[in-house]
C-alpha cells in the first residue's frame, strides 16, 4: 500500500485542481447555491457557556445545548442567532438546531458525541426507507440534527464534531445494536443549509446526512474516519436537490460522497429524486467503498449531477453506481469529470446486482433505469481492474459514456462488461465491445453548467 503525508499534500493538490478547473467554472449563471447563506449576520450571540456547559470533555452537556438553543428561538424573526461554542471538549448527546441559526465552533472546540446509547434518542424510520437502514424499527438521532427548518448554518475556524464512533462500531461488528446507527449532522426538510470550516471525525455511522433539503452548501470540511470502520461515509445527499459540495478532504471507511433516494418500495413511494447536485475539489481515500458513488439506494431517482476535480488514493473503487432489481427509480443525467487515481482497486464499477432490500415486499420487476452517465477526463495509476460495469439482464444500462480516461492498470483482464451499452473515445486499455461505439457530444451526456458557491460566506 501506498502512503502519502496529506497535510500539506493536500493544499498542493487543490491548489493544482484549483487552477485546472478555474476556466472550467468561473462566471457561469445559474447559480443556486450562490443565493445561500451568503455573509449572513446574526444580530444575536450567545456562547453555550452562559447555559452552564462545561468543556473538561467530562460534563455532559446536552442540556446546556438544548435551552441555548431554546432560548434562542426568540431571535428566529430577528434575523437569527447564533450558537457559539469556545475551545474545550464539550460532551454532549444529541441536540436539535431550529432556524435561522448560525452554529459556530471556535478553532479549538470539540463537540463529541456520548459514548451512552441513551444519550441519542430513537426515532421514527425516514419515510423513503420504511425501516432503519441496519435493523428494523427506527433510529438513533444525529448528534446534530435538524427537521423542517430554513436557514442554518453550522461552522467554524476548523472546529471538530467527534461522535466516538468505535464503540458504534464495535456494537455493529458484535450484533448489539437495538436500532440503526446515528449520523453526527442529519438535517430533513431543511432549505438554505451551510455546513462549512470544520473537522468531522469518528462518525458512527455515515457522517453528513442531508435529506428531504434543498439548497444545501458543504464547504471546505475535513471528514476522518478509519479505514475498517463499517458504513462511515463521508457526505449523503439523499432525495434532495441544489446541493454543492466542495474543497473537501475525505477519508473514511466506507464511500466518500454518495447520493441516494430512498430505498426500493419506499423510495418508489416517496417519490423524492436527488437532483441538481454540483461536486468538487474533493481529495481522499475510500479505503473500503468508493470515491463517488451513487445509490444504492436510488428509488426516488437520481440526476442532474456533476463531479469534477476528484483526486482518490488507496480506494476500494473510484467511481461507483449501485442499485438493483427492486430499486426502480433511475440514474440519469450525470456528468464525472477531471477525476486522478492513484492505488484503486477498481476504477470504476457499475453494479445491477447490488441487492440488499429492505424486507420481502419489494417488487422484483421494479427494475432501475440507468441513463445517460458520462466519465471523462479520468487517469489512473497502480489501478488494478480498469471496471466492472454490469447491468441488469432486460434491463440494459444505455448511453454510458467513456473519454480520455486512461487507466495503468495490472489485471489482465481489465473490463468487465454485462449488459451495458454505450459510446466512447481515447480509453485504454481498450474497452469493451458494447461501448465502443464513438462518442457522440449529441447522444452522450454534456452537463448543465451549474456554477454554485464560490461566493458563500457564512456569519
Ligand atoms: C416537517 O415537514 C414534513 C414535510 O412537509 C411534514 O410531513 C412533517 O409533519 C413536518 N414535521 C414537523 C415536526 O413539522
Ligand atoms: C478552510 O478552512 C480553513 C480553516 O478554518 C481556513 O483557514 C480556510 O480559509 C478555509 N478555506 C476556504 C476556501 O474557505
Ligand atoms: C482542519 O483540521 C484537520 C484535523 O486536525 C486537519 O487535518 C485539516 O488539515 C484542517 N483543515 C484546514 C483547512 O486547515
Ligand atoms: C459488544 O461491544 C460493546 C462495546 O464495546 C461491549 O460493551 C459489549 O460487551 C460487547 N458485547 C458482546 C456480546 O460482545
Ligand atoms: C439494547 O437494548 C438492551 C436492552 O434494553 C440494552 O441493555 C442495551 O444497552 C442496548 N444496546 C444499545 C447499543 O443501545
Ligand atoms: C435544477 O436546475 C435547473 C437549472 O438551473 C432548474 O431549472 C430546475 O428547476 C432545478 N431543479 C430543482 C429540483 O430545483
Ligand atoms: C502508465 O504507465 C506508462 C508506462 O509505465 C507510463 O508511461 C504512463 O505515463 C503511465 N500513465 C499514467 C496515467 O500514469
Ligand atoms: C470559511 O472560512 C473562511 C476563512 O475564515 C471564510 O472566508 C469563509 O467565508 C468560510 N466559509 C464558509 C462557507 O463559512
Amino acid at each position: 500500500m501506498l502512503t502519502y503525508v496529506f497535510s500539506t499534500q493536500l493544499l498542493e493538490i487543490l491548489t493544482i485542481l484549483a487552477i485546472i478547473g478555474e476556466s472550467s467554472w468561473a462566471a457561469l449563471p445559474g447559480s443556486y447555491c450562490k443565493e445561500m447563506g451568503s455573509s449572513t449576520y446574526r444580530p444575536h450571540s450567545v456562547s453555550v457557556t452562559e447555559f452552564g456547559a462545561v468543556g473538561d470533555g467530562i460534563t455532559l452537556n446536552t442540556k446546556a445545548f438544548q435551552n441555548a438553543i431554546f432560548y434562542l428561538h426568540s431571535f428566529a424573526d430577528k434575523g437569527g442567532a447564533q450558537l457559539f461554542v469556545p475551545a474545550g471538549k464539550w460532551l454532549t448527546g444529541s441536540f436539535s438546531l431550529i432556524s435561522h441559526l448560525t452554529l459556530s465552533l471556535d478553532k479549538d472546540a470539540v463537540i463529541i458525541g456520548s459514548m451512552d446509547s441513551s444519550d441519542w434518542p430513537v426515532i421514527d424510520p425516514l419515510p423513503s426507507y420504511g425501516r432503519g437502514r441496519e435493523l428494523p424499527g427506527g433510529r438513533h438521532q444525529s448528534l446534530i440534527h435538524g427537521s423542517n427548518l430554513t436557514d442554518v448554518i453550522i461552522t467554524g475556524g476548523n472546529g471538530t464534531v467527534d461522535g466516538q464512533g468505535c464503540v458504534w462500531w464495535e456494537w455493529f461488528n458484535n450484533h448489539t445494536l437495538n436500532y440503526t446507527r446515528p449520523h453526527l449532522i442529519e438535517l430533513m426538510y431543511s432549505k438554505g443549509v451551510v455546513i462549512s470550516n470544520l473537522t468531522f471525525i469518528n462518525s458512527p455511522f455515515w457522517a453528513i446526512h442531508p435529506v428531504y433539503c434543498s439548497q444545501v452548501l458543504v464547504q471546505n470540511v475535513t471528514i476522518l474516519a478509519p479505514p475498517d470502520s463499517p458504513n462511515t461515509d463521508g457526505i449523503d445527499p439523499d432525495s434532495s436537490d441544489n446541493v454543492c459540495i466542495e474543497d473537501c478532504y475525505i477519508s473514511t471507511g466506507d464511500d466518500l460522497i454518495v447520493i441516494k433516494s430512498g430505498w426500493d418500495e419506499y423510495g418508489i413511494s416517496f417519490a423524492r429524486p436527488s437532483s441538481n447536485i454540483s461536486i468538487r475539489h474533493i481529495v481522499g481515500e475510500a479505503n473500503s467503498g468508493a470515491g463517488i458513488a451513487l445509490g444504492s439506494e436510488m428509488s426516488g431517482g437520481i440526476s442532474n449531477v456533476r463531479a469534477e476535480d476528484i483526486c482518490l488514493f488507496n480506494s476500494l473503487y473510484g467511481i461507483r453506481i449501485k442499485t438493483s432489481p427492486g430499486r426502480g427509480g433511475y440514474v440519469r443525467h450525470i456528468h464525472i469529470s477531471n477525476v486522478i487515481m492513484t492505488n484503486v482497486k477498481t476504477a470504476i464499477g457499475i453494479t445491477g446486482r447490488y441487492g440488499e432490500h429492505p424486507d420481502e415486499n419489494y417488487d422484483p420487476n421494479a427494475l432501475p433505469v440507468i441513463d445517460m452517465i458520462t466519465i471523462e477526463d479520468v487517469s489512473g495509476t497502480v489501478i488494478k481492474h480498469a471496471g466492472t460495469l454490469e447491468g441488469i439482464k432486460g434491463d440494459n444500462f444505455n448511453s454510458i459514456c467513456l473519454s480520455n480516461v486512461h487507466l495503468n492498470v495490472t489485471s489482465k483482464h481489465p473490463w468487465k462488461c454485462s449488459y451495458i451499452e454505450g459510446f466512447s473515445n481515447l480509453v485504454t486499455p481498450e474497452l469493451c465491445e458494447s461501448l465502443r461505439n464513438p462518442y457522440q457530444s449529441s447522444v452522450c451526456y454534456t452537463a448543465n453548467h451549474f456554477d454554485c458557491c464560490n461566493l458563500v460566506q457564512a456569519a
